[in-house]
């Protein structure tokens, strides 16, 4: 940015001079340009004077009282606060001697008397302009290096933060493991012996009480299903889920996922039908991610599907993509529910008489399996009217993400 003080017309000039005739000489000259003149006699007022006021150039006589000419030059030259301030030395014609003395002081110009107008005012102006160019690129330095020195504070504070983040993050999936564990173990005995007692292994059940421990066994189950589906959130969620792709049938994958909703499916005397495009029979993908991917929509629309339907579920090849579509024919979705039903324990609430229970994490998880893969997933449906739970797949994997 221009220094205001440069401009012609208000850059101050300090003369150091011991003859008055010489001062007011150069005033005259100097003075048509509208320049601030200030003058000082001796050699130590000129040091002082500098250092006080701070000007824009100083034209510097040799022959000084008290300090010479070089000695002020070289001090204001080793002095850090004055240094960039331009010095004319003033020399007597053909004097090479000083010359070559200012040179070696550090004096930015030179000045012969007699003095010319012309050339007085010619070195003035061009030593003020490499000054105000001095002043600027020190003041952009000055900002950069203090923009620079701010962008280093701010990353330490990030990396600190990052740090803490990292260690809040680890402790709590160990403190989410650890109580999976601890959990696991005393789930697996209500399950273990609930099912000893539906199996009437230790005698025989009266209805109620068959009713109530089947209560008891779906509650454990249920249990269960969540410590597993908030250990996946947590591991998927910090990266602790590497992506292992390989090719494979995709409609048998599909199948498979079919297969393990079996008891349901024929409870309710159900049917699922697969439909694979030639083009989309082999995928590139990791194989246990889009098990549990199908598992879920498949397990949805089973339990949301009325008695005695079909769930379809079709995959064909979009662009470089495989899509993949669920179509269910249950009691549907708002389109708020459309697109909130990813979201973390997030539940429908749907008319009475539809399925309920759940933790409402499935989707969540699938939703991130399928991010991971650099796929997308969304629901379409309407109230009333069952749901499609579409998702794509890259059908082949650039490179592992995670
Ligand atoms: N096919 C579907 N038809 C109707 N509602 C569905 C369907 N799939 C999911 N939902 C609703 O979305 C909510 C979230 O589903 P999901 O994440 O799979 O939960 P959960 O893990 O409990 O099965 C469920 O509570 C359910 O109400
Ligand atoms: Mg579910």
């Amino acid at each position: 940015m221009p220094k205001e003080s440069s401009a012609p017309g208000q850059a101050r000039i300090l003369i150091v001079e011991d003859d008055p005739v010489n001062i007011e000489l150069m005033k005259a000259q100097l003075g048509s340009e509208g320049y601030v003149i200030e003058s000082v006699l001796d050699g130590e007022e000129a040091l002082r004077r500098l250092s006080q006021t701070k000007p824009d150039l100083v034209l510097l006589d040799i022959m000084l009282p008290k300090k010479s000419g070089f000695e002020v030059c070289k001090l204001i030259k080793s002095n850090a606060e004055i240094r960039n301030t331009p010095v004319i030395m003033v020399t007597a014609l053909n004097d090479m001697e000083s010359r070559v003395k200012g040179i070696a002081v550090g004096a930015d110009d030179f000045l012969t008397r007699p003095m010319d107008k012309s050339q007085l005012l010619a070195r003035v102006k061009s030593m003020l302009r490499i000054k105000q160019l001095n002043d600027e690129l020190t003041s952009e330095t000055l900002a950069s290096r203090e923009s620079s020195e701010k962008l280093e504070r701010q990353q330490r504070v990030l990396k600190s933060m990052s740090t803490q983040l990292m260690q809040a993050s680890h402790l709590k999936y160990e403190f989410i493991v650890n109580m999976s564990h601890a959990l696991r173990t005393p789930l697996n005995v209500i399950i273990g012996f609930s099912e000893m007692l539906q199996d009437e292994l230790v005698g025989k059940l009266n209805d109620k009480q068959l009713k109530y421990v089947n209560n008891v066994h779906e509650s454990g189950r249920e249990l269960q299903q969540l410590i597993t589906n908030i250990v996946d959130v947590f591991k998927i969620d910090t990266g602790k889920v590497p992506l292992e792709t390989t090719e494979f049938s995709l409609k048998d994958s599909i199948v498979t996922a079919a297969e393990a909703m079996k008891a349901a499916v024929q409870e309710k005397k159900m049917d699922i039908s697969v439909r694979v495009a030639p083009e989309a029979s082999r995928i590139c993908a990791d194989p246990q991610k889009l098990a549990v991917i199908l598992e879920n929509l498949l397990s949805n629309a089973v339990k949301f599907s009325p008695r005695g339907s079909t769930v379809q579920v079709q995959a064909e090849r979009v662009g470089d993509s495989i899509r993949l579509c669920v179509r269910d024919s249950g009691p549907g979705l708002s389109e708020v529910d459309c697109k909130r039903v990813f979201t973390e324990f997030y539940k429908v609430s749907h008319p009475e008489g539809s399925p309920s229970g759940g933790s409402g994490l499935g989707l969540a998880i699938s939703k991130k399996l399928v991010l991971m893969h650099g796929g997308e997933i969304w629901a379409e449906s309407k109230r009333g009217e069952g749901s499609a739970f579409i998702f794509t797949l890259p059908q082949r994997q650039k490179r592992a993400q995670w």
